[in-house]
Order: C-alpha cells, then structure tokens, then sequence
C-alpha cells in the first residue's frame, strides 16, 4: 500500500468525530494516519483520548492573542508534526485568512447540516424550524468563507415528527461518525483515482483557446479548432491500447523531442502505442506525484503544435520580445 497520508486534526470539545478517526485509522487499510491531535483549549477532553491512544497532542490557548499570531503557534506545530492534511472537528475558532491560505485544498471540516443549508450555529433548531423533512452533515474544504468550501461528501439524516434540537443532533452526530473517516479515506486517495485525473486533465485542456472534448476509441480527447476541422491535441488514456498506466498522451515537437523526455525520466515518460511513432508523448498520472503545472504547460505545447495560425500567431508574435 501507498504511504498513508499524516493528518492533523484540530478540536475545542469532546472529540467524538476526532475518536471516530482516530478509530479508523487503526485499520491497516486506511489511507490516512493521525500524527496529531491540536486544540485550542489545554483541557479538552477530546486531548485526553488521543493522549490515551498514543497519538501526539499539542495545546495553545488563544486567550491574549491576536487569531493570527494564535493560528500561526497552531500552524507551526501542524508542520512540526509532519502533517499534510489539517482535519476540523468541532474546531471552535474563526480562522485567519493566512492560516486557510496555507492549508488550502489540505484542510477538511464537519459540519451538522445539508450545506449550502444552514451555515454557522444552530442549525439543529434551524432545520426544524424550517419544517424540513431531512437534516443531515456534510464534510467540506476549508475556504476563507464560513462553512462555505466545496462539499465532499453528505449523509442525510431523517427529521422524526417529535425531534428537538437534542435529539437530532445526536442522530446527525452518529452519521457524522460514519461520514468523516470515509469522506477523508476518499479525499486523500483522490490522485489515484481516474474521474479525479481525468477532471483534472479535462480543465486544463478546456481552458485552452477554442477547445473541445471528443472522444476517440472509447478514449477521452481534446481538440483544437472548430467541431468540424478541430485537430486532436491531447488524449486521456486508462488502460488504453492494453497499456496498464493512466496517462495523458500529447504531441511533442517531433521524435527527438520524444526521445529526450524518456531519457530524463523514463519512469513518468513513455512512448504510447500507434501514437508513439508520430512524435505523441504519454505522462503517466499515476505516480502519486504529478506535477499539475508541467501538466499544463505540456498540453499548452500540444495545443500550440496543432491551433489553426490565427490562434498562434499573436503568441508568436509575443515571444519574439
Ligand atoms: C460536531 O457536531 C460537528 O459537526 C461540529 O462540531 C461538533 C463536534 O463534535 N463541527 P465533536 O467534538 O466531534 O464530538
């Protein structure tokens, strides 16, 4: 199995969802280990736990500080444990836009409703207020916005006819149990995934200028240029022509071109089938390591050797300065 990804989580209460993790990851096929449990309050019954379960722990209160220089003391002790995910549960702290700067895309949180629904406090009563029918949790990535990030993953959650505040939450608590550790396991495996690859290939190649997406063989494409005379620029390939890697096929400036980029890194590089013999490259996007820039910058090459002129030109234009 691939190295598990090293998750910090951050508490300010009991830490159920944090137990619920820590739990998880006792199973050898987790994807994740936690490396440390943080708060911002010293005594934290949730920090006792995590102690007991031979996890790292580091506490800090906040009081006497401005939340930057708060949030800095917890950043540097998330990067002195060697963590590359920071997990929220039950964090109670507004955080600094530096801090959710730094961990974007690598900080995750649980929250007890359907979001977009029910932002903030109190969503319980909220719900029920409402007279919804279903409540629910959600896990999201952190972004500067409360409770606002792209949504992960959602369990719905019945509302039963005599709910309160009190027991709907402890309903929902029980689906967030089971919503957080698989939301996660999901998360940190996502760049082995193929409809996560292949999202990402499919942006980038979208952004170029007057781009499309056909699919050629089963295998998806992109092309340059009208649906009519559009030529093919780039190629998603999985488990293609009987190749067992994912990996994306572009055109180099020609065979010598090709043969350099193998000798460099014959481990990411390789000279596709049928495709191979006209000068196309294929990048493997299944080391775990794929550099999304030189993603990009190779398909803006690709694209350049096939855009009509009128396309090309104000760029040729600009490079001579
Ligand atoms: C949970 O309800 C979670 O949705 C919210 O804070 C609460 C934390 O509970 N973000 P616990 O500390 O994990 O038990």
């Amino acid at each position: 199995m691939a190295e598990k990804a090293r998750i910090a989580i951050l508490i300010s209460g009991r830490g159920s969802n944090m137990a619920a993790l820590v739990y998880a990851a006792k199973s050898s096929d987790c994807p994740y280990e936690i490396v440390l449990v943080a708060s911002n309050v010293p005594d934290a019954p949730g920090l006792t736990l995590a102690q007991a379960e031979q996890i790292d722990i580091f506490a800090h209160p906040h009081k006497g500080l401005s939340r930057e220089a708060h949030d800095t003391i917890m950043h540097d002790a998330i990067v002195r444990s060697g963590a590359e995910y920071v997990v929220l549960a039950g964090y109670m702290r507004i955080l600094s836009d530096g801090f959710v700067r730094k961990w974007a895309d690598h900080m995750l949180n649980i929250h007890p409703s359907l979001l977009p629904k029910y932002k903030g406090l109190d969503t319980y009563q909220r719900a029920i207020d409402a007279g919804d029918k279903v409540a629910g949790c959600s896990v999201h990535l952190v972004t500067a916005e409360l409770d606002d990030g792209p949504v992960l993953a959602q369990t719905e959650v019945a509302i039963l006819p005599d709910d309160d505040a009190e027991t709907l939450a402890s309903r929902i608590l029980i689906a967030e149990h089971q919503l957080y550790p698989s939301a996660l396991a999901r998360y940190v495996t996502r760049e082995a995934d193929p409809d996560w690859i292949l999202e990402q290939i499919r942006q980038r190649a979208l952004a170029l200028q007057e781009t499309h997406e056909r699919a050629s063989f089963g295998a998806p494409g992109w092309r340059v240029g009208s649906q009519t005379t559009g030529k093919y620029f780039a190629y998603f390939a999985q488990s293609h022509h009987g190749e067992a890697s994912i990996a994306l096929l572009v055109k180099t400036t020609g065979l010598d071109e090709q043969a350099a980029l193998i000798d460099v890194d014959p481990d990411l590089y390789y000279a596709p089938k049928f495709y191979g013999k006209s000068g196309w490259i294929a990048i493997r996007l299944d080391t775990g390591r794929t550099d999304w820039g030189h993603i990009a910058e190779r398909l803006y090459k690709s694209w350049c050797q096939v855009a009509p002129k009128r396309l090309t030109r104000l760029i040729d234009i600009a490079d001579q300065f």
